[in-house]
């Protein structure tokens, strides 16, 4: 769900920079153009953001790739990657005309990342498009690539058109928190902090921008939402798929970097975090900060009991066959990447201290769901004696992130009938209509760039702070692989076994469903 200020926000942005955009043509760059990400996501919101009429009349898109290919080829890509949105078929004219206008966007621009005259090339072509363009860069290239792409924009002078330029950094935002800073530092001899913009997509999601209004509209929830009530949290983010042919990517990077220090502690920082002063970009990121710094550091010797990870091994997803990481295509034989973790914080402040937070995420899982449980803490004393022991569970309030955007809240009432006996309730509430889809992330993120809305975007601060509590995961790790095999899991299951350990002695368990 948009929020109703967003949306005001966002028509008042529109207002004013729409006189922007006509004027100056807008040209996006993307480098990495034949990409997965883009052909999954990029290309769909962009096409998505036409369909609405959010993209202006003038803008261009260049593709910036290795491949030798005609613009002719790269529109057929495009074609391709959309043929689920758009097909020859079953399109209507009007949707065919909007798609061809769509088209009609792209430049094709073959150069490899490390060849500064395809750059130079690049700078040329966008000054003759017009004299003045306001540009934004999107790097959705691998994190080996962003620092050469860098000072090669920087070097044809990219950086600084005479309009706006603007750079889209894709996760990870380094390796540990030793290559964020070297990133950072390079990032900001060429672009000041108003140009970069920190992409986590998890941030675009409609239910994590609705976990705002959730908590800071409603004062009922507001105050039930500390360590007097709230037992502890669990966030799961289980992908049912595995790494879809992205092996070279995701091999160096595991589900620690790839998913944990980005998009999951994000997810603990919205939920954590005290109401802004407002909803400006700093003020929204100076809370997220606070939180991260809060968080407990895990000592070196007792990373064990705060932090799992394992490997998926054969087995069954969703009632089909499936191959192991090892087996993957590209993947090393003796890979000691984790496909999940999991991980067991704290928060020392006023708010949260005592409550634990578990966060897990894993490829081939049981099931492709995001959720957030949140435990209530058991009643002061027992009055109802009728009620079985072993059915008086605590209140739960589960909000669901994906596929499902949901709220669903775990109460008892009283059984009908003579005896006082209680049973549990559950209230469900949808946040989108039966037909309604609600928006990708991307849609709302590339608007945001588009429109220069920094507000969704990750300030350095928050990347540094998430480094600097997994990293010492991350090493521990990296000595544990010299001595220890990798812990490995049925595909199909939810994670290795060891995981349930994390939280038994709070006497806890996991919410799978
Ligand atoms: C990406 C990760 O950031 O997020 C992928 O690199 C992961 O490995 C993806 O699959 C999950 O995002 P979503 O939006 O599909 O849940």
């Amino acid at each position: 769900m948009v929020t109703p200020s967003r949306i005001a926000r966002r028509n008042n942005i529109a207002r004013t920079r729409k006189k922007i955009i006509e004027k100056q043509p807008c040209s996006l760059v993307i480098f990495g153009a034949t990409g997965h990400l883009t052909a999954t996501k990029l290309l769909p919101a962009l096409f998505h953001l036409e369909n609405a009429g959010r993209l202006a009349k003038n803008m261009t898109i260049t593709a910036f790739a290795r491949r030798e290919w005609s613009l002719a080829q790269w529109q057929q890509h495009v074609s391709e990657a959309l043929k689920d949105l758009v097909n020859e078929k079953t399109s209507t004219p009007q949707q065919k005309k909007l798609f061809a206008q769509f088209l009609n966007r792209f430049r094709y621009h073959q150069g490899s990342f490390d060849d500064l005259s395809a750059y130079q090339r690049l700078a040329n072509d966008i000054h003759c498009e017009s004299a003045c363009v306001h540009t934004v860069f999107y790097l959705a290239i691998k994190p080996t690539v962003f620092a050469t792409v860098i000072k090669n924009l920087a070097l044809a002078k990219l950086n600084q058109p005479c309009g706006v330029s603007r750079i889209v950094v894709e996760k990870p935002f380094g390796e540990d928190l030793k290559s964020a800073r070297m990133l950072n530092k390079l990032l900001h001899q060429s672009f000041q902090e108003e140009q970069i913009y920190r992409i986590d997509h998890f941030l675009g999601k409609e239910m994590v921008q609705n976990l705002f209004v959730f908590r800071f509209a409603n004062t009922m929830i507001e105050s039930l939402w500390n360590r007097n009530y709230i037992d502890h949290v669990q966030i799961t983010v289980a992908e049912s798929m595995g790494i879809e042919n992205r092996a070279d990517y995701y091999d160096q990077t595991g589900a620690l970097r790839d998913m944990v220090q980005n998009h999951l502690i994000q997810l603990l920082a919205v939920i954590a975090m005290e109401p802004p002063a407002s909803w400006d970009a700093d003020a929204l990121r100076d809370e997220k900060v606070k939180v991260l710094r809060s968080i407990r550091a895990i000592p070196k010797n007792a990373v064990n009991q705060f932090a799992v990870r394992g490997q998926y091994a054969t087995g069954r997803v969703e009632g089909n066959k499936s191959i192991g990481y090892l087996q993957e295509k590209d993947v090393p034989k003796d890979s000691t990447t984790e496909t999940f973790a999991a991980i067991k914080f704290y928060i020392d402040n006023w708010r949260w201290s005592g409550v634990p937070f578990y966060l897990r995420t894993g490829k081939k899982l049981a099931k492709q769901t995001s959720f957030i449980a949140i435990c209530f803490k058991q009643p002061p004393q027992q009055l109802f004696h009728e009620t079985p022991l072993e059915s008086i569970c605590p209140n739960w309030m589960m909000l669901s992130i994906q596929p499902e955007k949901s709220m669903n809240i775990e109460i008892h009432a009283k059984q009908p009938g003579l005896g006082m006996e209680t049973h549990v309730i559950k209230m469900d509430a949808n946040f989108l209509n039966n037909n309604e889809h609600g928006l990708d992330a991307y849609h709302t993120l590339l608007l945001d760039v588009i429109e220069a809305d920094r507000s969704l975007f990750i300030r350095f601060d928050e990347v540094e702070m998430a480094w600097q509590v997994i990293d010492p995961i991350l090493r521990h790790w990296k000595i544990k692989n010299a001595s220890n095999p990798m812990p490995t899991y049925r595909s199909g299951s939810w994670g290795p076994k060891e995981t349930n350990q994390l939280l038994v002695n709070n006497n806890h368990t996991w919410r799978n469903e």
